[in-house]
């Protein structure tokens, strides 16, 4: 109960949330409820910052070619079974009901996976959820420092896989304001109907 609280007050962060966060990811899930954590953090610890990374086209892309507008940022790879293709997917569908709305707001997937989420598998991948979502990879320094930026925790999992290896990460979504700062953060078992419903506040700026 106590790593409950302590992620929900939060999370973010964390702090080295790998601990905790790991935890959200492995087993905490039906007990973690929450599904919009607020953004103030303790102890003043900020989420997300400057990054420069590579879209799928090799071009350079840091968080400043998004400022002016809202950025939707989850981090995640493409080899991943099943969460980050259920987020990706909760995230189109709440943009998709926005309707003309959701064209203030750019869906970001970066990879935490740079080893074998090039440009190109990252193009054809996020292609497969929507045209609008921009897939961002790069060194594995450029990554780091991204996902140090965002407290997101990765790393190789243990266990063998005969297909290849899994990777162990946070997941949360992200919507960063026009100024680049925070603007909310959605925990893992946030569905498309209540991001939709956190989007719309924010745009409308009721929340
Ligand atoms: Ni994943």
């Amino acid at each position: 109960m106590r790593a409950v609280r302590w992620i929900a007050y939060g999370l973010a962060v964390a702090v080295a949330a790998a601990a905790g966060l790991v935890w959200v990811q492995r087993g905490g899930l039906a007990r973690f409820e929450t599904a919009q954590i607020g953004v103030s953090t303790p102890g003043g610890v900020s989420v997300g910052g400057p990054f420069t990374l590579e879209n799928a086209a090799g071009r350079t892309v840091t968080d400043a070619d998004f400022r002016g507008r809202y950025m939707l940022v989850y981090f995640g790879y493409t080899f991943c079974p099943d969460v980050c293709p259920t987020e990706l997917q909760t995230m189109i569908s709440a943009l998709s009901s926005l309707g003309k709305e959701a064209g203030r707001i750019t869906p970001v997937f970066i990879t935490i996976d740079p080893e074998r989420d090039t440009p190109k598998v990252m193009g054809e991948y996020t292609k497969l959820f929507s045209d609008r979502l921009v897939g961002l990879t790069g060194s594995a320094a450029q990554i780091a420092a991204a996902a140090k930026a965002y407290r997101v925790y990765y790393a190789r999992a243990k266990s063998a896989q005969a297909t290849g290896y899994l990777m162990d990460h946070s997941s949360f979504i992200y919507l960063m304001g026009p100024d680049g700062k925070l603007a909310a953060l959605f925990g893992h078992d946030t569905d498309a109907k209540q991001l939709a419903a956190g989007l719309r506040a924010k745009l409308a700026g009721t929340s």
